[in-house]
């Protein structure tokens, strides 16, 4: 028991810490991924605030992923972006990696976008293209919620027939056409990493129906769905996942599509957010 109260206090701390330094309450919480950052930039009448100064807050240390809070208005509404997620592949404990979600779930969020960049297994797709998540596959090799249940965090089985909100798929739909991109959506298969996948692993992954590939994601939406949130998933098509194209994978590569693909991107979540009810 000892682990769970230590789990819960760091949540509580670390919730304390940022409710002092936001001024409203969050309504929305974002998760960006690698190269997706930028989003944040457009957040009015901000707060930021460094995973450094947060206690219990691990330093993220991917590039491509900077670190930080940044708390304010997007779209009329409070948002609370998260600019660098924790990875398993890091080293760090699930409750960890899951630590923004329940700093957001104790804030009183109920609506998380989580975004990240992903190998595209589904050959339709085209690096560049984003694409909403339908629904998952754990291939991580553990649960972020494994071990004994925290009942103030949530149920021990937890349904997941709907981890990805079906309502607001429908709404990214729609705004995928007013802004003029082509609908796509997929299974998100997530492995630990952090080394790519091997051409014959991106074959076994379709065949099992995955359409994309990636080492995040996954964690922090069980958490979320354990909490009670709704949650709207995007990836963005970094790269035809291994074996598909006579290429070799690099994370250089992952960064330089997320680039292209951010007007887009920020024009696509913009939108999105004044519909998600
Ligand atoms: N595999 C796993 N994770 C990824 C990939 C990939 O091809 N691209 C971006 N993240």
């Amino acid at each position: 028991m000892l682990k769970e109260m230590k789990i819960q206090t760091e949540i509580r701390e670390a919730t304390e810490f940022i409710e002092k330094k936001i001024q409203a309450k969050p309504e929305l919480g974002i998760i960006l991924g690698s190269g997706l950052g930028e989003l944040a930039d457009l957040i009015e009448n901000k707060t930021e605030i460094d995973y450094k100064e947060i206690p219990h807050f691990p330093i993220s240390t991917v590039q491509g992923h900077s670190g930080k809070i940044i708390f304010g208005n997007l779209s009329s509404r409070y948002v609370l972006a998260f600019q660098g997620r924790f990875h398993y592949y890091e080293g760090y404990e699930m409750s960890k990696v899951t630590l923004p979600v329940r700093v957001m779930q104790f804030l009183g969020v109920k609506k998380l976008i989580v975004t990240n960049a992903a190998g595209g297994i589904n050959e339709s797709y085209r690096p560049g293209d984003l694409v909403i998540i339908k629904d998952h596959i754990n291939l991580i090799g553990t649960n972020p919620l494994r071990g004994a249940n925290i009942s103030n965090l949530g149920p021990r089985f937890p349904d997941m027939s709907e981890a990805y909100c079906k309502e607001w798929r429908d709404i990214a739909r729609q705004v995928m056409g007013e802004i003029g991109i082509p609908y796509k959506e997929g299974i998100y298969a997530a492995l630990c990493g952090p080394s790519y996948e091997t051409p014959a692993e991106i074959r076994y992954l379709r065949l099992i129906g995955a359409d994309l590939v990636g080492m995040s994601t996954v964690p922090e939406v069980i958490a979320a769905n354990h909490g009670g949130m709704k949650v709207l998933g995007i990836s963005c098509v970094t790269n035809m996942a291994a074996g598909i194209l006579p290429q070799k994978l690099s994370h250089e590569e992952v960064i330089a599509t997320t680039e292209k693909a951010k007007g887009y991107f920020i024009k696509l979540i913009t939108r999105l957010i004044r519909f998600l009810d």
